[in-house]
């Protein structure tokens, strides 16, 4: 009896339990209630699932805000990463934005798969690959710089290795390869 009651109670809080949503693209356009486009979201950031409607979700995300920038959210609190870059200003750390469902997915590890695969492609050549979580951001901006003169990726490739680098570090907002050691 004790069982199916613990039972009906973790199934119960996993339903109310709002679903987490990454968003799987590069610069997805975010809209607000009216479906006004009012900026871009970065890839695997991500927000709580509050309703669909049509092919939108509508999303709650929280970040955080720079004193005297009004053009971006952002995903961490070193302010290095943006979570949405607005057209217009905002004064919200928390808001609810409409986006398409296509380009969310519960699945974080998604949103990073051909970026992953680019890092340990480009990077794993003359030794083997560093794991994201050894640098912090600052360090891995660094280390980049060095390397990417050895390793010579296109501009297009850099961006989405530094963006990758940044977002596992040790104070980035990705936690999908926290279980591979
Ligand atoms: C052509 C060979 C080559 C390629 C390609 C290469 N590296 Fe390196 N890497 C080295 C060598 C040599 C060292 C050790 C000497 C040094 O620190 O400069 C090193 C060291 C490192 C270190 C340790 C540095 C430290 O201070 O602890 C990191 C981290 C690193 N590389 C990351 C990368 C990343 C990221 C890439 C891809 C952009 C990359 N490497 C591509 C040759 C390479």
């Amino acid at each position: 009896m004790k069982k199916i009651f613990l039972l009906l109670t973790l199934l119960y809080t996993s339903i109310a339990m709002s679903k987490t949503l990454y968003v799987t693209g590069n610069n997805v356009p975010v809209f607000d209630s009216k479906g006004k486009q009012i900026g871009v979201m970065a890839r695997g950031t991500f927000g709580e699932e509050i309703s669909q409607s049509g092919d939108k979700t509508i999303l709650k995300v929280q970040g955080y805000l720079k004193k005297d920038d009004e053009k971006t959210l952002y995903a961490t609190k070193n302010l290095m990463m943006p979570l949405i870059s607005f057209d217009g200003t905002n004064k919200q750390a928390s808001l609810e934005v409409s986006i398409a469902t296509a380009n969310l997915s519960d699945d974080q590890s998604k949103a990073w798969a051909d970026a992953e695969f680019l890092y340990y492609d480009t990077c794993s050549m003359c030794h083997s690959a560093h794991a994201p979580k050894e640098h912090t951001m600052i360090e891995w901006d660094g280390v980049f710089n060095t390397m990417r003169a050895f390793a010579m990726p296109t501009d297009q490739e850099a961006d989405t290795i530094i963006q990758y680098l940044r977002a596992h570090a040790t104070d980035g907002y990705a936690t999908d390869d926290e279980d591979d050691e």
